[in-house]
């Protein structure tokens, strides 16, 4: 018996008293008690109440390979190579990367309930708490280095966007290059990573971070803005959005691989959380002030400044304090 036992009794965000999980997993109540005590190790929180025993605050829904290819379209389906659904691990970034070394090539997904060291951009930790939100690695190989991350990840938003429509979830927008935000706050973030040849032959790790159901309680350390999907829609299903992202994303990879970001670009700038807006961009100290224009046909910021038309490659955008929609 270990953690993953009791967490999956505790999905159904009942109360059970600590000799009913006992009774369940053959084990005693203190052995119970011990595994409760690991749950603040997994990021969330156990409700403890005299009387009636111990519950999660709104339950779990666990992510299961059948729940998940039950949403899977064909098309989806063929180009999935590999499912690989795992409770709790460091990062699923890391665990696609060692895949991708040793050879799995395009289609390749990594999945987990929980991240002990889910990474951002940047540096940043992604807090990954278990069950409540959706940490995807998905793996795909280039024959063109470094070159396919351009405009990669703004690609990436589109498909998740897409994904979060046939979810329900409508008024979704996308901030330069790869934030995914609704009504100002994140609810989505990517992280593209790459091994092998950064001048030819390349495995790319995609990596999605979706907040789900994350709880206020849970969300210690983010420095940020943030929203679940769970406070604008309840009836978001972690199965069927992670299917439904796949649905989107690898089709799109196989269109991106062959015509790039240039096919999506207007659908990108009509989702553009800062069209015509006033912005900062931020690399290392420099900061370069604009007017956004939109984005090129690679995914590069076009930024209207005091000396002309600017691309920017990379940094990080922020809206000018004393700006106002356009
Ligand atoms: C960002 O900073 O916006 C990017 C966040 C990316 C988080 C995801 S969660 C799945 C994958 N595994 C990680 O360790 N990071 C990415």
């Amino acid at each position: 018996m270990n953690i993953e036992h009791v967490l999956h009794l505790l999905a159904d965000g009942e109360f059970h008293s600590g000799e009913e999980l006992g009774q369940a997993l053959g084990v005693s109540r203190t052995a119970v008690w011990k595994q409760l005590q690991k749950l603040e190790d997994f990021g969330i929180c156990l409700q403890s109440v005299k009387g009636q025993g111990y519950r999660l605050e709104k339950g779990l829904e666990l992510l299961s390979e059948e729940g998940i290819r039950g949403y899977l379209t064909p098309k989806a389906t063929r180009l999935l190579s590999k499912l690989d659904l795992a409770g709790s691990i460091d990062s699923t970034n890391t665990r696609a990367l060692n895949e991708a070394r040793a050879g799995a090539g395009s289609g390749l997904v990594c999945l987990a309930e929980h991240q002990t060291a889910g990474r951002g951009r940047r540096g940043r930790q992604w807090v990954s708490p278990y069950g409540r939100n959706i940490y995807l690695s998905l793996v795909w190989e280039f024959t063109t280095g470094a070159a396919a991350m351009e405009g990669l990840s703004l690609a990436v938003g589109v498909a998740i966007v897409r994904a979060l429509r046939a979810s329900g979830i409508e008024g979704v927008q996308l901030k330069w290059p790869n934030d995914v935000l609704w009504q100002e706050r994140k609810v989505a973030g990517v992280l593209l990573e790459m091994t092998g040849d950064p001048a030819g032959h390349c495995q790319v790790v995609i990596g999605v971070g979706i907040n789900v159901a994350m709880l206020e309680s849970e969300a210690e350390g983010i420095d940020q803005q943030w929203v679940s999907l769970h406070s604008i829609s309840s009836e978001v299903s972690r199965n069927k959005l992670t299917a439904d992202l796949l649905n989107e994303l690898l089709p799109l990879l196989v269109g991106y691989q062959q015509e790039g970001f240039a096919p999506l670009r207007e659908e990108w700038e009509a989702l553009d959380c800062f069209g015509e807006r006033e912005v900062e961009i931020r690399v290392g100290d420099q900061i370069t002030v604009g007017r956004v224009l939109g984005v090129n046909a690679a995914g590069a910021l076009r930024l209207k400044t005091a000396e002309g038309e600017q691309l920017i490659y990379g940094g990080e955008a922020s809206l000018r304090k004393s700006a106002q929609p356009a």
